[in-house]
């Protein structure tokens, strides 16, 4: 059985959050969950997360989102990383054979295929390095004149010289198990910040021979989020590594930098992508879709040629083919537009089908309702729904006509063909092709207004006198 630690114990002090810093999202995932992701998806079948502060909170969004898949090691005090590895070892499963992946949970920019590559073979310690414009921070990879690895010197107890090194360390390491059981038994505490470092294995390893640096190309992905800052920018990097491969995949996205695409979205060919436009959670678009200025997208099904206009929100919604939503539309979990069913602007949708064709153009709440195959529901029509206590539901059959402003009193049935005149209050079933009216009669007075304005002014220049 091959396995994983997961490094998630410490605070984050820079942060300055209540949150453990591990359950910080980027692009929606907590990034405890992607350090966990990638060693499963890298075939790594036993995952041990250490955790420390905020342990409840990390362990329950973990089991959450991978259930019965972990185990966890409670390191109560943090002393560094070598002495996390420590304690996440002990709860390695006994089984465990040959190498552990240990990685840092607070690194989700690695990308999954170097976490293959990494626990592809090698030797005693190997571990990820990259190039990087800017060091600080970061251990410095020291080599010898012959470009071997000698070890790994932390900021804070480099030397000047050694600050200089722009080849960091990621905090990834494929370690022989036997060998680092001895050898973070051996770790001490005879550095700058008092702690136990991980890192100081590869100075045993190397002195052996045994050290190994997997260099990458890329050098944000061996990126640490410390800060909001370096949030910020973990956010803004996934954003826009998602763009590229939409883009790849034949997907018009206009403004890239204003867009963010959660990773995990599936978008079809031809679909466009206006300017800033957020798509979230297990969101999948179809072909040749658009989606329009400043929309929404979070878990929504939206099949082919689907038009989405400006400043749309769609939660756990379907838009079948060909329908259309918005401008200024909200469409809200349950809600199904069928083929061509449009939702124009200011309508709200809750729990609710509109049937293929159907359409409710303007300034409309419906919650609960079936409505069936090219129905019209006129400008300001309002399902009423709930009474205080309970929902209920309104259903409205095909090629009926609900005129505007109708009060929708539910449960609620309207039959196919029926006609619903404008401005009534409805609490009664309306058969197949009845007509409905539900509101005052109008009355008319000839001349009355005349009458009326006279007294008016007669009033009013008594008052001046
Ligand atoms: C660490 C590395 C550094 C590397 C950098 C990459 C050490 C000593 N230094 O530094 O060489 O360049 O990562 O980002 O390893 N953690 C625990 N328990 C602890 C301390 C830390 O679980 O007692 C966890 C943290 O939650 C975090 C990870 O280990 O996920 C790294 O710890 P952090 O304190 O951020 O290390 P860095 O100073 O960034
Ligand atoms: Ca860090």
């Amino acid at each position: 059985m091959r396995a994983a630690i997961v490094l998630a114990a410490g605070k984050g002090t820079r942060l300055k959050s209540r949150i453990p810093k591990v359950l910080h999202p980027v692009a929606g995932q907590p990034m405890v969950q992607t350090a966990v992701e990638r060693a499963r998806q890298a075939g790594l079948d036993a995952v041990v997360v250490v955790v420390g502060h905020g342990a409840e909170a990390v362990q329950a969004t973990v089991e959450a989102v991978f259930p019965n898949v972990c185990r966890f090691a409670l390191q109560t005090e943090q002393r560094g990383t070598g002495h996390a590895a420590r304690i996440g070892l002990q709860a390695l499963p006994p089984q465990t054979e040959g190498r552990v992946l240990i990685l840092s949970a607070d690194a989700p920019l690695l990308r999954q295929q170097t976490v293959d590559r990494l626990v592809n073979g090698g030797t005693t310690v190997r571990f990820l390095t990259a190039e990087v414009p800017e060091p600080r921070g970061y251990g410095r990879v020291v080599r010898d004149a012959d470009g071997r690895v000698q070890r790994i010197v932390e900021e804070k107890d480099a030397t000047e010289g050694e600050r200089a090194i722009r080849e960091v360390n990621a905090g990834t390491y494929w370690v022989d198990l036997g060998f680092l059981r001895e050898a973070v038994a051996g770790l001490e505490t005879d550095n700058a910040q008092g702690e136990l470092y991980l890192t100081d294995v590869v100075e045993t390893a190397a002195r052996r021979g045994e050290a190994e640096a997997l260099r990458v190309d890329d050098p944000t992905e061996i990126r640490g989020v410390n800060d909001r800052t370096e949030l910020a920018e973990a956010e803004r990097i996934v954003y826009s590594r998602e763009v590229r491969r939409h883009q790849v995949q034949g997907v018009t996205v206009n403004d890239p930098a204003s867009v963010r695409i959660d990773p995990g979205v599936i978008i079809g060919p031809d679909t466009v992508i206006e300017p800033r436009v957020t798509i979230r959670g297990a969101s999948t678009l179809g072909a040749g879709c658009r989606v329009d200025v400043g929309s929404v997208l979070e878990d929504a099904e939206i099949e082919d040629g689907v038009t989405i206009h400006p400043y749309t929100v769609v939660e756990g919604a379907t838009l079948r083919t060909g329908s259309v939503a918005g401008p200024f539309a909200r469409l809200r979990p349950g809600t199904v537009l069928q083929p061509e069913a449009r939702v124009g602007n200011f309508v709200e949708l809750k729990k609710t089908t509109l049937g293929p064709g159907a359409k409710a153009n303007h300034l409309s709440y419906l919650g609960d309702a079936q409505v069936g195959r090219g129905a019209n529901i006129g400008a300001g029509t309002i399902t009423c729904n709930y009474d205080g206590f309970g929902k209920y539901p309104t259903r409205i059959g095909d090629g009926a006509f609900v005129g505007s402003n109708a009060t929708l009193v539910a449960p609620l049935d309207i039959g196919t063909g029926a006609y619903v005149a404008a401005g009534s209050a409805l609490t009664d079933p309306v058969p197949d092709d009845g007509l409905a009216f539900g509101r005052a009669r109008q009355t008319v007075k000839p001349e009355r207004a005349r009458a009326v304005r006279e007294a008016a002014q007669k009033r009013a220049q008594r008052g001046k006198d």
